[in-house]
């Protein structure tokens, strides 16, 4: 099974797909998580990907590309992963075509988290409490939604040409969007 999680900031992407991955046995990999652990570990990556994740900005391309041009190509990740948080632009889109096209992974789903846009920014504000991440501060949060309208939304429609989107409503209980999104992927 491989998967990709669409969804703005604060939808729950992170949540479910910890859920997802471990009712299918497939690999979480986390774009987020990964750039934040390279910015602790001050790698070459990390440095890079500082100064645009507290703007709450898009990493380049390039950077996200080759980060995950590597990754798809380790042994754990041949039986199945969840994409959480990548691609987040067209040209990610197309680039991770190619990646798993080269590896002979095909796509069985692109999943989008719905939910209304005021909710979510309540929801990282609450979450900026506890999480300790940099960006989860009103006005960066703000930015964050404002970008993934921008330059994320348009992958709904990429996916859709594909026959590859399926939408789920992200607002209830953890366990019931859990069982929605099973639903949808059966
Ligand atoms: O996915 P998550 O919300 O954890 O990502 C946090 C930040 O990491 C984003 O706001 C962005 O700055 C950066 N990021 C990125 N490209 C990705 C994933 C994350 O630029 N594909
Ligand atoms: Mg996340």
């Amino acid at each position: 099974m491989r998967l990709i999680f669409l969804g703005p900031p604060g939808v729950g992407k992170g949540t479910q797909a910890k859920r997802i991955c471990e009712h299918y046995n497939i690999i979480h990999l986390s774009t987020g998580d990964i750039l934040r652990s390279e910015m602790t570990e001050k790698t070459e990556i990390g440095e890079k990907a500082k100064a645009f994740i507290d703007a709450g900005e898009l990493v380049p391309d390039d950077v996200l590309l080759g980060m995950m041009n590597n990754r798809l190509k380790k042994d754990d990740v041949q039986s199945g992963y969840l994409l959480d948080g990548f691609p987040r632009t067209i040209p990610q889109a197309d680039g991770l075509n190619k990646i798993m096209d080269d590896l002979s992974h095909s796509l069985n789903c692109a999943l989008s988290l719905t939910a209304d846009a005021d909710e979510l920014v309540q929801r990282l504000i609450n979450r900026g409490k506890e999480s300790g991440r940099s960006d989860d501060t009103p006005d960066i949060i703000r930015q964050r939604q404002k970008i993934y309208w921008k330059q994320t939304a348009p992958l709904l429609d990429f996916y859709r040409e594909k026959k590859l989107l399926k939408e789920v409503d992200g607002i209830g209980k953890i366990s019931e969007i859990t069982d929605r999104i099973l639903e949808v992927l059966k």
